[in-house]
């Protein structure tokens, strides 16, 4: 058995809004996925919350159609063992029934670890943990875990920050950002500090723009009410995106130790310029998907989605992010996000300097920047596009192709979600994929000040067809500095 899959000491993980939609689709697919692998053991449980009056049974119920509809091949006898680890507890934050006896069950198993998922609104994070704390639930050997967003600006993440620090300390609470969980986001880590290659030119003398791209095919769907009250920059940009490029840019760490890697990740989130009503207009753009088309089929705008007539909700972003510090003056970090662009596909971009001069001939074919991609999703891998002659006889013909690592066809291993992952990190008490306080705030200090600029602008976001690439002002936002998205490159 390998060191990642040995098993992690007996646990009880509640997860609130154990009947919701991250729970069923992403949550309890990734438990199954490590109980099948034997990282689970049987003693273990994984405990449903919501308000819901289901029983064990009727949440089971829910549980084995969540686990077949996500994975394949389910083998029927592991379901129904994986199964007798899950119960349910129906439960009200706000009121007193029930929790009595919740507290019994758990305390029938002094030894587990603890987990408690909230994924609820964040609105109830607080009720919660007065809750656990009114029933001595946070010892030592309990651990909570934030679901983002954790408040909608600064003044709101402090206000949760501090009443779940009334209860758990900074080390027994795991921000939990999914992107950080996914395989290629910690290949960054290995391919920055685990070759001699990179570091010499990881820098301004030798990188000349950054990109990261995080696009979705799907609308808003089910989500509206959640997600019109957030907008891109909320849901997708001041964690997973600024998460991507702390590790794009963050010094080497001393160690993995959670805060040498979380202390270096700060640096940057402090670093960041900030964007406010004086640039906000050259340096970002907001979209809002209009009908148009998606996986070959017609659907419809964002406003009917949400039922509204109109909405200033932002669906789709594009900014020019810049990092102060003597590694990164003068290198831009594009990202964009968006709903119902044309491809789903996550990625970094880093593209290098150019030639300083030519040696060929005009006729050799243009010499293209050496770039290196980093693809989260589809298609997990890395490439290296490099320059290399044409090969065979004739003339001296120049070629741009990539050095291919994707990881499926390179090691043949199917990825694990990011959950699966982050999960076990959470009861093997290892915090350093997951956010500090600190960061959470950095991020909302330079996220806040573009949100107000927006509001204040009065400007509401254009439109753009589903299916294409954003609003046409995002491609000006790079092509006024004489930069292209890659989104072309294969
Ligand atoms: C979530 C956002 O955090 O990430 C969603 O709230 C988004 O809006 C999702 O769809 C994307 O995650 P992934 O792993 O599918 O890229």
């Amino acid at each position: 058995m390998s060191v990642a899959s040995l098993p992690v000491e007996p646990f009880d993980l509640v997860i609130f809004g154990g009947t919701g939609d991250l729970a069923i689709r992403k949550l309890l697919p990734a438990l199954y996925h490590r109980y099948i692998d034997g990282q689970i053991r049987p003693e273990s449980r994984i405990v449903g919350v919501a308000r819901e009056a289901l029983d064990d049974n009727g949440y089971r119920a829910q549980v084995r159609a969540a686990v077949e509809a996500a994975v394949d091949h389910v083998v029927p006898a592991t379901l129904d063992s994986f199964l007798t680890m899950v119960g349910y507890r129906p439960l009200d934050a706000r009121k007193a029934d029930g929790w009595d006896d919740f507290a019994a069950m758990l305390g029938a198993q002094p030894d587990h670890v603890r987990v408690f998922y909230l994924s609820t609104s964040p609105e109830l994070f607080v009720d919660i943990c007065e809750r656990l704390g009114g029933y001595g639930l946070n010892g030592d050997n309990a651990r909570v875990v934030l679901e983002k967003p954790i408040g909608r600006d600064l003044a709101s993440a402090n206000v949760i920050n501090d009443a779940v620090g009334r209860f758990f300390t900074e080390s027994q609470i795991y921000r939990i950002d999914h992107y950080l969980g996914k395989e290629t986001v910690q290949n960054l880590l290995a391919l920055r500090f685990g070759n001699a290659l990179f570091e010499p030119l990881w820098n301004s003398a030798h990188i000349d723009h950054v990109q990261i791209t995080v696009a979705e095919t799907l609308g808003v769907g089910r989500r509206g009410s959640y997600y019109d009250r957030a907008g891109a920059l909320r849901d997708m940009v001041q964690n997973h995106i600024l998460q991507l490029l702390c590790m794009v840019a963050m010094e080497p760490p001393a160690s993995l130790a959670p805060d040498a890697v979380r202390d270096e990740k700060l640096k940057v989130l402090r670093s960041l310029r900030p964007i406010n009503d004086s640039n906000a207009a050259q340096f970002t753009v907001r979209g809002q998907y209009r009908a148009g088309a998606a996986d070959g089929q017609g659907v419809p705008g964002y406003l009917e989605e949400l039922g509204e007539k109109e909405s200033r909700t932002e669906t789709f972003v594009a900014l020019k992010a810049e990092i102060g510090n003597w590694r990164w003056a003068g290198v831009p970090f594009y990202l964009r996000t968006g709903k119902r662009l044309p491809s789903r596909v996550s990625e970094i971009v880093v593209t290098f300097r150019a030639l300083p001069h030519s040696i060929f001939d005009a006729s050799s074919g243009p010499l293209l920047p050496n770039r290196l991609t980093v693809r989260l999703q589809p298609d997990e891998g890395v490439k290296l596009w490099l320059t290399i002659k044409h090969p065979g006889p004739g003339g001296l013909r120049l070629r741009h192709v990539p050095l291919d690592m994707t990881f499926a066809s390179a090691f043949g291993v199917q990825q694990p979600d990011a959950y699966e992952r982050l999960l076990l990190d959470v009861v093997r008490g290892n915090p350093t994929l997951f956010m500090r306080r600190d960061e959470v705030e950095a991020a909302w200090k330079w996220a806040g000040p573009i949100l107000e600029a927006w509001e204040a602008s009065g400007d509401t976001p254009k439109a753009y067809t589903a299916g294409t690439w954003g609003p046409s002002a995002a491609v000006a936002l790079i092509e006024r500095d004489g930069r292209n998205w890659t989104e072309d490159a294969p």
